[in-house]
């Protein structure tokens, strides 16, 4: 991919970047176009890839102590990406699994935007929410996934308005269908596989990198009339 956004010096933290998925290929593009970049995931390190190439903090979205204690040593950032993320296709209508996904996507994503709001204000900086086309198509085996989804879009706008006075943009990109590991297991169905291919305008299912242009757009002053929005990139599948 060419960049051609300059984010020299800039601090970015990544949050849900450790398996090679979305998170990294923001990571790496941020780090391609010049920025000091942090990456964190529930894992205790990052995919082999990834572990020379960034800092890496081990962080549970879901330990509110814990992203707390790490954003009280951080003075100031530039740019948050919300990427971390939990599905399990079928498995979402037991409450309790249901209650998980919410807490790791919605009140993860709340968290740490949170957590760092004094470090973005610092910055007059920028959050990226990662949310999903599942935040507005139903998804009946993912109703837990789709509903936090929504309602990190929902969330997006809110915090566009709290924060405007602070100079903080917030914004969010819903992916539609990636190539990653969090979709392996829905790939393994030869026939949805063309079934995506064939409704996708674009004609093709996204690569991890398709996510990470929008999002430096996003974060970059080129897009710094632009807060509370939700960017589809799904080769055009959601308007088909
Ligand atoms: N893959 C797709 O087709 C697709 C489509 C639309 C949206 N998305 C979204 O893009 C983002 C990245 O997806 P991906 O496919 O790269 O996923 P992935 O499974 O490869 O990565 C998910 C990341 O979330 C982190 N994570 C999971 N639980 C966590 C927890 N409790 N605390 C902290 N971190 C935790 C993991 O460590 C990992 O770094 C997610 O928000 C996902 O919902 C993905």
């Amino acid at each position: 991919m060419s960049v051609t956004h300059d984010f020299s010096g800039a601090e970015v933290l990544v949050v849900g970047a450790s398996r090679g998925g979305i998170g990294a290929a923001i990571a790496r593009a941020f780090r391609a176009a010049g920025a000091e970049v942090t990456i964190t995931g529930v894992e205790e390190s990052p995919v082999a890839a990834d572990r020379d190439r960034f800092r890496y903090v081990q962080l549970d979205v879901c330990d509110g102590a814990a992203i707390e204690a790490y954003a009280a040593r951080t003075q100031h950032l530039d740019i948050l990406v919300n990427c971390a993320a939990i599905t399990a296709r079928g498995e979402e209508m037991a409450p309790d699994f249901f209650a998980k996904v919410v807490d790791v996507n919605l009140h993860g994503t709340f968290r740490t935007a949170a957590a760092f709001h004094t470090a973005l204000k610092a910055g007059e900086g920028a959050i990226i929410n990662v949310a999903s086309m599942y935040a507005v198509f139903g998804s009946p085996k993912n109703p837990a996934y789709g509903a936090s989804k929504a309602a990190v879009a929902q969330l997006t706008r809110s915090l566009a308005i709290a924060w405007a006075e602070d100079g903080i943009r917030v914004n969010a990109v819903a992916p539609g269908f990636i190539v990653t590991e969090q979709s392996a297991r829905s790939r393994t169905d030869p026939d949805h596989v063309a079934a995506v291919n064939k409704r996708t305008p674009l004609g093709r299912w996204g690569a991890p990198e398709d996510i990470a242009g929008p999002v430096l757009f996003l974060a970059s002053d080129a897009a710094k009339f632009i807060t509370g929005t939700c960017l589809a990139i799904d080769g055009g599948y959601s308007i088909a």
